[in-house]
């Protein structure tokens, strides 16, 4: 500001020495009717705010409404994601799953209503602000150590000089004055620009170094700033080691071993090969798997001589899974499920089919899951879709429900085993759903309870409706993707 312009009058300042005296006095001005005001004082004090008037501050509702912003944005964010823009089952769970979205939305909740209060305060409070024309009083540098002060501010609609300095005089203010502009100058200081630019300079030393070391090679190690982190004695899964002969750092389970709750499940219920069976019949493919489910890690030599090329456990399983069913399948596999198949038994093998199964096999089993219309999108021809589970070769009569539960233990050709990832009670529960779903495609109404037949041909009849209606749509799509290619 220049010299020769009259100094701006902020407002009058009057202090106070007790806590009382102020009190009263901020009571004497609110009742006079100034809503302008403030008070300074060197600690909090209690019922100021009232003695003031002072409304209670709007920042909970900005944080509230931050953090309903929040919330929404991550559900509408995570709906668009998985429902709409990429629909994908995981773990079964449907494409709208709430539970599913409550982390990612806490956490933007949390994020917004911190941004809303952090953000919020200094916006209600004018700042950043980089000087107060308080501070231009010597005097008020006391504020901080024992003196209070109670300030009217020229805007006002009641401000008038006069009167305020007569209010603070009736009250015991002393040292009343009027706060006036801070002569310095509102320019920058030179020497925060001299420091910007030295931050700035420096800042740009890490990535001049990155990028020298992305065009230039050196012989000399890599720098590691936390040595112990990058080379930590602990094994990373499928890490090497020299420890041990086999020279892998992950140790198989002690031959023998047998998980806590499954005491008592048997080599038949272990394998879905019947073991009574395999002692009178030569099979050595079902004695091969018998051991590959014993040891998992010892290499299984597929021809059953001495010969050296051993394979490694995992091709020697593919290699059995990928054996051509018209090889005569000699392995005495289990006809039936060793679980009683209950209600019980299918609604668990349903769920695990769901989780484990659908997203390739479809949830009818059809072959048509998310993962195989996803990858005929972009993979086209080098895709091999998974089975239709509704091929009369895979029924019950020509495939043993041992053979399913194998398929489904060890994988088959492309698809991959799940003994690791599921339990054996649980795939002998989806062996039980598949068996159901099976039935389902063949099912004739004869099977179904005389009082209960209207009901199901009722849905039989939505059902193809909405099939009619899906198909119809897909068609369209198909025009209007051949159109929009044609273009
Ligand atoms: C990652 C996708 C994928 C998943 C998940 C999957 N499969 Fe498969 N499945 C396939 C493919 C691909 C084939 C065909 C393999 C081939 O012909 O090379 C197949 C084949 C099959 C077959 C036919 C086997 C044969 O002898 O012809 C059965 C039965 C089967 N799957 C059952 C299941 C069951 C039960 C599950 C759930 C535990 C499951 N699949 C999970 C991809 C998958």
């Amino acid at each position: 500001m220049s010299e020769n312009q009259e100094k701006k009058v902020h407002g009058i300042v009057a202090e106070y020495e007790s806590v009382d005296s102020l009190l009263d006095a901020c009571r004497r001005v609110r009742d006079a009717g100034y809503k302008k005001t403030d008070a300074y004082t060197p600690f909090p004090v209690h019922g100021i705010d009232k003695a003031l008037g002072i409304k209670p501050t709007h920042l909970p509702w900005i944080v509230l409404v931050c953090g309903l912003t929040g919330t929404a944005t991550a559900l509408l964010m995570q709906i668009w994601m998985n429902a709409i823009d990429y629909p994908y089952i995981i773990s079964g769970k449907p494409f709208i799953s709430l539970p599913a979205f409550i982390p990612v939305a806490f956490e933007l909740t949390v994020l917004f209503a911190s941004f809303g209060a952090f953000f919020g305060m200094w916006a209600l409070n004018g700042l950043p602000r980089f000087s107060n024309p308080m501070f231009t009083d010597p005097r008020f540098d006391r504020v901080t150590d024992d003196r209070f002060f109670l300030y009217v501010d020229s805007k006002d609609p009641r401000f008038d000089e006069g009167s305020v300095q007569q209010l603070f005089n009736e009250t015991g203010g002393q040292h009343i004055q009027s706060v006036i502009d801070d002569d310095s100058s509102s320019k920058i200081p030179k020497p925060i620009f001299a420091i910007w630019g030295l931050i700035v300079a420096f800042s740009v030393i890490p990535l001049l170094i990155v990028l020298k070391m992305r065009v230039t090679n050196s012989s000399s190690p890599r720098f590691h700033v936390f040595y112990d982190m990058d080379f930590s004695p602990a094994k990373d899964a499928q890490q090497g080691s020299t420890l041990f002969a086999d020279g892998r750092a992950m140790r198989p389970d002690v031959p023998g071993t047998v998980a806590r709750g499954e005491v008592g499940q048997d080599m038949n219920f272990l394998t879905g090969i019947d073991m009574e069976e395999l002692d009178r019949v030569d099979s050595p493919r079902a004695e091969r798997l018998v051991n590959t489910h014993l040891n998992p890690l010892v290499p299984q030599d597929p021809d059953g001589n001495d010969d050296d090329e051993a394979t490694s456990p995992e091709v020697s399983a593919q290699a059995e899974a990928a054996q051509e069913p018209s090889v005569m399948d000699t392995t005495p596999w289990l006809k039936e499920n060793p679980l009683d198949v209950d209600r019980e038994l299918l609604a668990l093998g349903q769920q695990y089919f769901g989780i484990y199964c659908s997203v390739c096999h479809g949830l009818n089993g059809g072959g048509n899951g998310l993962v195989n219309r996803r990858a005929r999108k972009i993979l086209a021809q080098s895709w091999i879709p998974p089975s239709s589970l509704h091929q009369e070769s895979l029924y019950e009569d020509k495939y043993p429900d041992g053979k399913l539960f194998n398929t489904i233990s060890n994988g088959i050709r492309k698809m991959p085993g799940y003994a690791s990832q599921i339990k054996a009670r649980d795939r002998w529960a989806i062996v039980a759903y598949v068996r159901a779903l099976q039935m389902s495609q063949n099912a004739s109404i004869d099977l179904v309870p005389q009082d209960r037949r209207e009901e199901i041909l009722e849905r039989q009849r939505e059902v193809e409706q909405k099939l009619e209606e899906q198909a119809e749509a897909e068609r369209k799509a198909e025009e209007e993707r051949a159109k929009r290619a044609g273009k």
